[in-house]
């Protein structure tokens, strides 16, 4: 007999739970992923508040010395990915004694934080207290190392949490990867090489982690010569969004709060420079060559996440999702690099529904919303807790009983639908 979905959900949490941290699935992903672990968070917290909580907590117990949250934690050797601890080569450089990557990724933790909060005020208070200066540290490393520009940049495309979209093409073409030699990457024995990013793809990923790692993960040289910066908006919208939800903790725990309101204001006037007139649409523009993408991505529609209310993108997400069933497609499908099976580049992820429908609801673009609540709730009903899935029919995609899609079904999907 087959579970009802809120069970296998559960399940799922429950099967990917590592007692204080949620692996994103097992073989293919086998360590604590940092927006995963958020998305892990807000699903605990639907059957179990204190879990909830410690999934964060161990987050946290990752931060390096500067503040940075790292994408990637080794709480646990495993040989089935690749690249692990030993490459990254992040030991001694840290100031922490857990081995990470050396990068981070789209900083939920504060937004969903406020949200599990909000379940139980009392036990709220007492949880983010010890965390509350930790996620401002963090929030302050975005500001001072990945914001230059105003906008908010990424170092490595893996730090915007969309691996392989076309925004990081151009900027990954000027890569220079005669240095990288051998490898064996352990992804494409777990799932399809098809939907998986490409050998040159990975070979760049490895030549800007070997540039950071001789640079001893240094900021500054990474910064200053680094062959990858491309401001972001994933990254932009999201730690936007951030920033507001920790002024809305800091309230509650009574600080002053006027440094964080000072960077809400610099980042909404610096997410102007990702608008991109040619496209009439939010864009990644490279740091290096001063050049924009040129592609409208999922990522646009953060905008209403982040608390903007201008409403020009509207009209392209309307666009999208007209243009396939089971929206809204990562990449537009009119770019010749669409491709509605290669991960970042065209499939619907219901991760990144997940955020754009709960932005599109608070800014009263309710229909969108319902359409978004509803396309996640058909591919999960058809075709399970996937990584991701194919736009045009559906199809579940790479890993499965994935952690962030059984988290949204319990925290959005379900709830909208009257089922949670
Ligand atoms: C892939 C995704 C990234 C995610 C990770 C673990 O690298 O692109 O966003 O955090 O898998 O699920």
């Amino acid at each position: 007999m087959t579970l009802p979905l809120n069970d296998q959900a559960i399940a799922i949490l429950k099967g990917n739970d590592r007692g204080s941290y949620t692996v994103p699935t097992k073989g293919l992903y086998p360590y604590q992923w940092n927006w995963d672990s958020a998305f892990a968070a807000l699903g605990f917290a639907e059957i179990d508040l204190n879990r909830a909580w410690v999934e964060l907590e161990t987050l946290f117990s990752g931060q390096w010395a500067n503040g940075m949250v790292p994408h990637i934690i080794f709480h646990e050797v495993d040989d089935g990915y690749f690249p692990g601890p030993g490459v990254w080569g992040t030991e001694g450089v840290s100031g922490n004694d857990l081995p990470s990557s050396g990068i981070s990724q789209p900083p939920l933790v504060a937004t969903f934080a406020r949200k599990i909060f909000e379940k139980d005020p009392a036990e709220g208070i007492k949880r983010v207290g010890p965390l509350y200066d930790k996620i401002v540290a963090w929030h302050k490393w975005f500001m001072e190392c990945r914001g230059e520009s105003g906008a908010i940049c990424v170092t490595h495309p893996w730090e915007s949490g969309r691996d392989n979209a076309a925004d990081w093409d151009e900027a990954m073409a000027n890569v220079d990867v005669s240095g990288v030699g051998e490898y064996q990457r352990r992804d494409t024995s777990h799932v399809n090489p098809e939907m998986r990013p490409t050998k040159r793809d990975y070979d760049v990923y490895l030549a800007i982690l070997y540039y950071a790692r001789a640079h001893k993960w240094d900021e500054k040289a990474i910064l200053e010569g680094g062959p990858f910066r491309v401001a972001d908006p994933t990254l932009s919208f999201i730690l936007l969004r951030a920033h507001r939800d920790l002024v809305w903790l800091g309230d509650q725990l009574g600080k002053d709060t006027s440094v964080i309101k000072g960077w809400i204001a610099s980042l909404e006037r610096g997410i102007e420079t990702l608008w991109n007139p040619a496209i009439e649409s939010y864009d990644a523009k490279d740091l290096n060559t001063g050049k924009f993408s040129g592609n409208v991505t999922s990522a646009a529609f953060l905008c209403w996440y982040a608390g903007l209310t201008d409403d020009r993108v509207l009209s392209h997400l309307k666009r999208l999702l007209d243009a396939a069933p089971h929206g809204v497609t990562s990449l537009d499908p009119e770019n010749p690099d669409y491709n509605p099976k290669r991960y970042w580049r065209g499939p619907v992820w219901v991760v990144v529904n997940t955020l754009i429908g709960m932005g599109l609801d608070e800014a009263g673009h309710k229909a969108f919303a319902e359409r978004l609540h509803s396309d996640s709730a058909r591919l999960i009903e058809q075709g399970g807790f996937a990584e991701y899935f194919n736009p045009e029919d559906g199809t579940p995609a790479g890993g499965g009983t994935f952690t962030w899609t059984a988290a949204c079904w319990l925290a959005w999907v379900s709830k909208e639908l009257g089922e949670g």
